[in-house]
């Protein structure tokens, strides 16, 4: 029997005496605002709840407009759409994300262009973007992960010289901020999910937000099957809605009030977690730098409120003995009771990223085909990373006591102490 708990010794932390923060949290008060939907009767369409939410919303975000939506994958496609993306257009995104970023366009018959990421920060590396760019291309798609923020003064800057439309996907960002303004709210249409695991949810669910009334009446009719919003019957002859049978073919990709009445929950809860979660990270952070072999992520100084959904260090293979990354969450899973990860593949070659598996799709021509298979791109810093160095905790452990944040450093120490019972 060795030290290592992976070899059968006592683990740094005993998760069924000491359970880690459970998620999504919830009390009385979510119980009550769901039996005031049931109550109403008003289960859908346009609800109390949802006015309210997205009123909160956008006031939170600092933007003039936000919409809630059935998900944080059709807000993407939706925000494509309405910048007028379609077949044959471009759209950056960067490699190491969850393959719905990238899906988005496909869906909308655009070419996903998958772009290398930033050694220390895992996001959009804006050098790659600018050699990306052709005339075809017509929005680049930061997505602010891995607890860091997608440089958005370069990319911001990149998008004004060459006339692109920015949407940012924050789906793991809710209420970071970068130069004192929120994630989101920056480019043209920030995205949000709401899926279960996310730093606010409703099970399910997702939101847009801008601040531009021509892109919010275009999104609030696509997502409601091409409605026109219903106040724009009082401004006939006016903006896009203006002339009779002048609609957007759409589909329904509403969401309940039973989830507008939970999300109102949620944002009242997410400043004091993401403060939290930060001062946890940053104790943790200033500490993780005395352990060898692994590095904190970068924080940039322009962002002035971090928010964390993964919460990600740099590991070094080399100084743990050879022990491979991938051996090293296992053990640090099994020192904590908690789950381990790996950054997201690289979409070049991610098994959830498969275009092939829609043959339609090479059907609008052969071109088409071509340029929107992933492995035409290569990512060998998304690769090194996803192979070699990441390690990502869920946001959960970030909800701990500081105590708990020590014993995380305790198990990695141990782990690069015997890394050798692992080689
Ligand atoms: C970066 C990113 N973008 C988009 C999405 C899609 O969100 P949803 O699951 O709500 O469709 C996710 C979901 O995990 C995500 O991680």
């Amino acid at each position: 029997m060795g030290q290592l708990a992976l070899t059968g010794g006592k683990p740094v932390r005993n998760t069924r005496q000491n359970p880690w923060p459970k998620w999504p949290a919830w009390d009385r008060r979510e119980e009550k605002a769901l039996l005031q939907v049931l109550h109403s009767g008003v289960w859908s369409y346009n609800g109390p709840k949802e006015k309210q939410f997205n009123q909160a919303f956008a006031r939170f975000n600092g933007t003039k407009y936000s919409l809630a939506i059935a998900n944080g994958t059709v807000t993407l496609q939706l925000a494509l759409e309405a910048c007028g993306i379609g077949y044959g257009d471009e759209v950056i995104v960067p490699g190491l994300t969850w393959q719905a970023t990238a899906a988005a366009a496909l869906d909308i018959n655009a070419i996903p262009v998958l772009v290398d990421v930033t050694e220390d920060t895992w996001c959009l590396d804006p050098t790659r973007v600018e050699e990306a760019i052709t005339p075809r291309t017509k929005a680049i798609i930061p997505v602010h992960l891995y607890g860091s923020f997608a440089d958005m003064d370069a990319i911001l800057r990149i998008a004004r010289q060459h006339k692109l439309w920015v949407i940012e996907d924050c789906a793991h960002k809710h209420g970071g901020e970068w130069k004192g303004k929120k994630a989101g709210s920056l480019g043209d249409i920030g995205s949000f999910s709401f899926q279960l695991s996310k730093l606010m949810t409703a099970g399910e669910g997702g939101a847009l937000i801008t601040s531009d009334p021509t892109l919010y009446e275009k999104l609030d009719a696509l997502r409601n099957c091409g409605r026109r919003p219903e106040r724009d019957t009082a401004r006939k002859g006016e903006g896009i809605y203006g002339s009779e049978g002048d609609f957007l073919q759409s589909g329904n990709y509403r969401l309940t009030d039973f989830q507008a009445a939970l999300l109102l929950e949620a944002l009242r809860r997410l400043p004091q977690h993401n403060q939290v979660r930060d001062k946890n990270a940053q104790y943790f952070n200033a500490r993780l730098t005395q352990i060898p072999g692994v590095l904190p992520m970068r924080r940039d100084r322009r962002e002035t409120a971090e928010a964390y959904y993964n919460f990600s260090f740099r590991y070094q293979q080399e100084q743990f003995q050879g022990l491979p990354v991938a051996r090293f969450r296992e053990a640090l899973a099994a020192e904590l009771g908690c789950r381990v990860e790996a950054s997201y593949e690289p979409l070049s070659e991610c098994s959830l990223y498969a275009p092939h598996t829609k043959p339609w799709r090479y059907k609008l021509s052969a071109k088409h085909g071509k340029q929107i298979d992933p492995r035409r791109f290569k990512l060998p810093v998304c690769r090194r990373i996803h192979d070699r160095e990441s390690v990502c905790l869920h946001h959960t452990v970030l909800m701990g006591t500081k105590a708990d944040m020590d014993l995380i450093l305790e198990a990695i120490r141990k782990i690069y102490d015997h890394a050798a019972d692992l080689t």
